[in-house]
């Protein structure tokens, strides 16, 4: 593999950043400076520094993004953003795509990676990994709603939805719940709020697979989940 494709791949910049740094000597192979941005590499071999700090190479990117609403949770539209578009330049060579889907008016968490293993695991209905919304509810909630979704309410198809939890967290005219649900059907958590005669104003995802939407994490903004959060979502 060529150097500046390697640095580029371990997200240490655009390509023209990264040709940047090699030129500018702060590169080593092996101990040795090297100043051709097309110098070939050994990536599983050769030890490769940018300011004699290690640089490994990663074949997965794994990022989180606060999703806003408008885009679309697809890699590519004719007409809409996607939230690909979201993506900084520096991933642009990874082939990202979203991990699941959110709705385009839906906001917070949506993992993207190039990883389908992993992410054929998180969206799997054999897996059943946890995804926890958090939600305003034109309506009020009740614990006869949280009994409903605990036995496996039906939806407008007839699908009877596996049991959810939901918690109440202020219920009035406009109530607000958190949701957690282990399955991913269309419009999931809207239609199940339908059945129970209530609308969703605004839907947000807060979990999926035991990690957490980063609360620092402006809306439209993203970044790499660390070891911790890439080696819970492998345990699912
Ligand atoms: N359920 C929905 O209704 N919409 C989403 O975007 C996710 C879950």
């Amino acid at each position: 593999m060529r150097i500046d494709k390697y640095l580029a791949s371990c997200a240490l910049g655009s390509r023209k950043q990264v040709h940047d740094l090699i030129k500018s000597g702060r590169v080593t192979l092996n101990a040795n400076v090297i100043k051709s941005i097309g110098a070939h590499v050994d990536e599983e071999n050769d030890i490769i520094c940018v300011d004699g700090e290690r640089i490994i190479y990663s074949r997965f990117v794994y990022l989180m993004l606060n999703k806003p609403e408008g885009v679309i949770s697809a890699t590519e539209d004719n007409k809409l953003p996607t939230v690909l578009d979201l993506v900084p330049n520096e991933y642009s060579h990874y082939n990202l795509f979203p991990v699941g889907r959110l709705d385009i008016d839906t906001t917070g968490l949506l993992l993207l990676t190039n990883d389908g293993a992993l992410a054929h695991r998180l969206t799997s209905p054999k897996h059943h990994a946890d995804k926890t919304y958090f939600a305003t509810i034109d309506g009020i909630v009740t614990e006869k709603d949280i009994d409903a979704f605990y036995k496996g309410i039906q939806i407008d198809d007839g699908y009877v939805c596996k049991s959810a939890d939901l918690v109440i967290i202020k219920s009035d005219l406009v109530s607000e719940i958190e949701l957690t649900i282990r399955e991913g059907k269309f419009h999931q958590v809207k239609r199940m709020f339908e059945a129970a005669g209530k609308k969703v104003l605004t839907l947000k995802r807060i979990a999926m697979g035991g990690v957490l939407l980063d609360d620092n994490l402006i809306e439209g903004q993203m970044r790499p989940l660390s070891d911790d959060e890439i080696a819970t979502l492998r345990s699912i």
